[in-house]
């Protein structure tokens, strides 16, 4: 059967929702009162799609982002992964999660143990993870491929050897060894400079297309967020106050909060992939 334009768009958009959290909010007690961190956010994140979710520094996407991890309770609301509920998960089944959704988060110094090889490093992670240790060297050698690295380059280096742009790519390459299906970044590149951030950036979005990976894409850079994604989310004061297609929010934000974070960055049209 042949493909017409109509059919092709519409199986672009009826991809299964992989990832999506409803109402999810998130309030936090602290002395004199009750801080909303997140108020009420709604998002689906289909498969292999990458969805950015931008704001500036304590509009709650941290927040966001470790409620999805499962690594903090929601206040209130629901999250779910293949449209099962998983806010309430323990044992087996949130481990059965942890490997599905991978993280990777700003500061690659911090995850690495600076005594450690980044080879002890991957070995280690595939030893907690439970993958037979005879498996491990194809598959570390797979996932370095996929950030663009040969074992024999990097697997004797200590982190201080490394740029941070090496640092965030072994990061990437450990978290992709559990085979998840979302990947989800948090200011994944916003302690590189420009060069190594293309070059992280190239590589998550190829990874969506290579492995068919969701990604989630955390920043306070709209140029960034725009530059890599197909959606994008917009977060203010712990709420969404717009959501769309990247060209939408580019060419006809209806925020005045989007307006104002699109005027920092007079180029962004141009830096548009599509
Ligand atoms: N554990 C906590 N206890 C109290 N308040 C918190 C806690 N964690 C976050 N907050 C508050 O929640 C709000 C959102 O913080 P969050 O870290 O999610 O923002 P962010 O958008 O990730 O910011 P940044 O861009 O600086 O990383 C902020 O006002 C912050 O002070
Ligand atoms: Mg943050």
């Amino acid at each position: 059967m042949i493909e017409t334009p109509e059919m092709i768009t519409r199986s672009r958009t009826e991809r299964e929702v992989l990832l999506s959290c409803a109402n999810v909010t998130k309030e936090f007690s602290v002395a004199g009162g009750t801080v909303v961190a997140v108020d009420d956010v709604s998002l689906e994140f289909p498969e292999a799609s990458v969805l950015a979710v931008v704001g500036e520094s304590g509009s709650g996407k941290s927040t966001l982002a470790r409620m999805l991890l499962r690594l903090m309770p929601v206040t209130s609301g629901t999250i779910a992964f293949r449209g099962q509920d998983v806010t309430s998960l323990s044992g087996k089944g949130l481990r059965d999660y942890w490997s599905e959704v991978q993280a990777v988060f700003q500061d690659p110094f911090a995850s690495f143990n600076q005594f450690f090889t980044v080879g002890s490093l991957l070995r280690r992670s595939l030893a907690l993870a439970r993958i037979p240790s005879d498996e491990a060297d194809a598959l570390i050698e797979e996932c370095l491929g996929y950030v663009d690295m040969r074992p024999r380059d990097v697997l004797h280096k200590f982190p201080h050897q490394m740029s941070g742009g090496q640092r965030q790519r072994i990061m990437i390459a450990r978290a992709l060894m559990m085979r998840p299906k979302v990947l989800l970044a948090d200011e994944a590149t916003s302690m590189l400079d420009a060069t190594l951030r293309v070059n992280v950036l190239n590589v998550l979005h190829d990874l969506r297309s290579e492995l068919g990976l969701t990604v989630l894409f955390i920043t306070h850079d709209i140029g960034q967020a725009c530059y890599l994604a197909d959606r994008v989310a917009v977060m203010e004061r712990g709420r969404v106050v717009e959501r769309g297609s990247t060209e939408e929010v580019i060419f006809a934000p209806q925020a005045e909060y989007t307006r104002r974070l699109l005027s920092d960055v007079p180029d962004l049209r141009g830096s548009l992939r599509t």
